[in-house]
């Protein structure tokens, strides 16, 4: 008898990510004072003027109708030139397919490229979402693993150790989630002269682009390394930048022919992006950074608290990191502990105590490749982050 759930989509995990959040949601239901760390959303609203547009656009008939598969022209046209405008990028209207967030380009692009057995390079710690956007395109995530001890960087020569003959694609993501590593722009230039000179395509996610903070820059692979030519797809989406996420816009930018073929995917999988989305999106793509500036400088703050506080505790070893919305800390001197008459001897454990005993939510490493992390967001208030990281030097101070 065959089975009732494809073998293709059964072997897609759970997220551990949405696992915490759902508990965390039901102890909140139940009236515990939860306070979340797991969210990967900025905590403020969409600005204004972008609502507006959105407003507007639901009012003109123009929008009530099916619009072009690959986004509407003018947003494309407007994505080419934030592109041009914010990494020296330049790339015509027609080479910018708009989806539903940076997931659906990530999916679309992994599904365009990969064929069975193709391997892709991973560094991780990694997104969660990108094990299963490459398994579901019949592709084989390679890991590269770093740590705190390189401020979770990859080099070439660990690179150059993983590649084989059935290496296709590298993904490269700077700003990191879950990390916050942001690389410098002579290690980007490496990278991407590396992967050129193997012919290998470069999967790059963008979408952090305007959070790093300190002397941390930016610096767009595609931009730093014209060796590349055609065989670089970047993603990115308007989230993380305009407190969006909710909103579901974000672009896949590659060679005519991906994008020509991945938007006959996504034409056929769900047409169109809502078109009162895709309006917001032009506003704020079109519009000045100011929002984004004044968001940043709040990230920066509660940044700067979190670190400290967390490497105030005994036992968890926090690198500072430049880029995102999340702090990466080891755990490991934690495990094996006693806390509470219990040894946790994973993250995962020690996650799941923290939140029945201290009632703070924070992501295990386990979600990202690498066990005896946590991923902290600090996209929350100022006072719940301070309550927050306080419950945690409570009780894990008591740890012995
Ligand atoms: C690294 C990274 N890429 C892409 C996305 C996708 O964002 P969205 O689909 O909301 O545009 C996220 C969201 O968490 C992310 O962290």
């Amino acid at each position: 008898m065959s089975s009732r759930i494809s073998a293709r989509i059964s072997a897609i995990s759970e997220s551990a990510t949405l696992a915490v959040d759902a508990k965390a949601k039901a102890m909140k239901a139940a009236g515990r004072p939860v306070i979340g760390f797991g969210a990967g959303e900025p905590d403020f609203p969409t600005p204004g003027y972008i609502v507006e547009a959105a407003v507007e656009a639901a009012r003109d008939p123009r929008f009530h109708k099916y619009t072009p598969a690959g986004g509407l022209p003018e947003l494309r046209q407007a994505i080419a030139d934030k592109t041009l405008r914010d990494s020296g990028y330049q790339v015509d209207a027609s080479r910018v397919l708009v989806t539903n967030g940076g997931k659906q380009a990530v999916y679309q692009a992994f599904a365009t490229l990969l064929d069975p057995g193709d391997e892709v390079l991973v560094v991780a710690p990694y997104w969660t979402t990108y094990p299963e956007a490459i398994k579901l395109a019949g592709g084989v995530q390679v890991d590269v693993v770093t740590d705190e001890t390189t401020g979770y960087l990859a080099s070439v020569e660990q690179l150059e150790a993983a590649r084989t003959e059935r290496t296709k694609v590298l993904l490269f993501v700077s700003p990191s989630n879950p990390t916050g590593a942001v690389y410098p722009r002579e290690q980007v230039e490496a990278i991407g002269r590396w992967a050129a000179e193997h012919g290998l395509w470069v999967v790059t996610d963008e979408i952090y682009e305007h959070l790093v903070y300190g002397g941390a820059e930016f610096t767009s692979i595609a931009t730093a390394v014209p060796e590349l030519g055609d065989r670089v797809v970047i993603v990115n989406g308007v989230a993380k930048t305009y407190a969006m996420t909710g909103w579901r816009v974000g672009w896949l930018i590659g060679p005519s022919d991906v994008v020509k073929a991945a938007t006959n995917l996504q034409s056929h999988a769900t047409s169109n992006v809502s078109n009162v989305a895709q309006v917001a999106a032009l506003a704020a793509v079109k519009g000045a950074l100011s929002a984004v500036e004044r968001m940043r400088e709040a990230f920066d703050r509660r940044r700067k608290t979190m670190v400290r506080m967390l490497n105030e505790i005994p036992g968890v070893l926090c690198p500072e990191p430049q880029g995102a919305f999340y702090v990466y800390p080891s755990v490991k001197a934690l495990l094996g502990k006693e806390l509470r008459g219990r040894r946790p001897q994973t993250s995962a454990e020690l996650a799941e105590l923290i939140l029945e005993e201290a009632e703070v939510a924070v992501v295990p490493g386990e979600a990202f490749g690498t066990p005896g992390y946590f991923r902290l967001s600090y996209a929350l208030g100022d006072d719940d982050l301070v309550e927050g990281v306080s419950r945690l030097q409570k009780l894990l101070s008591e740890a012995v």
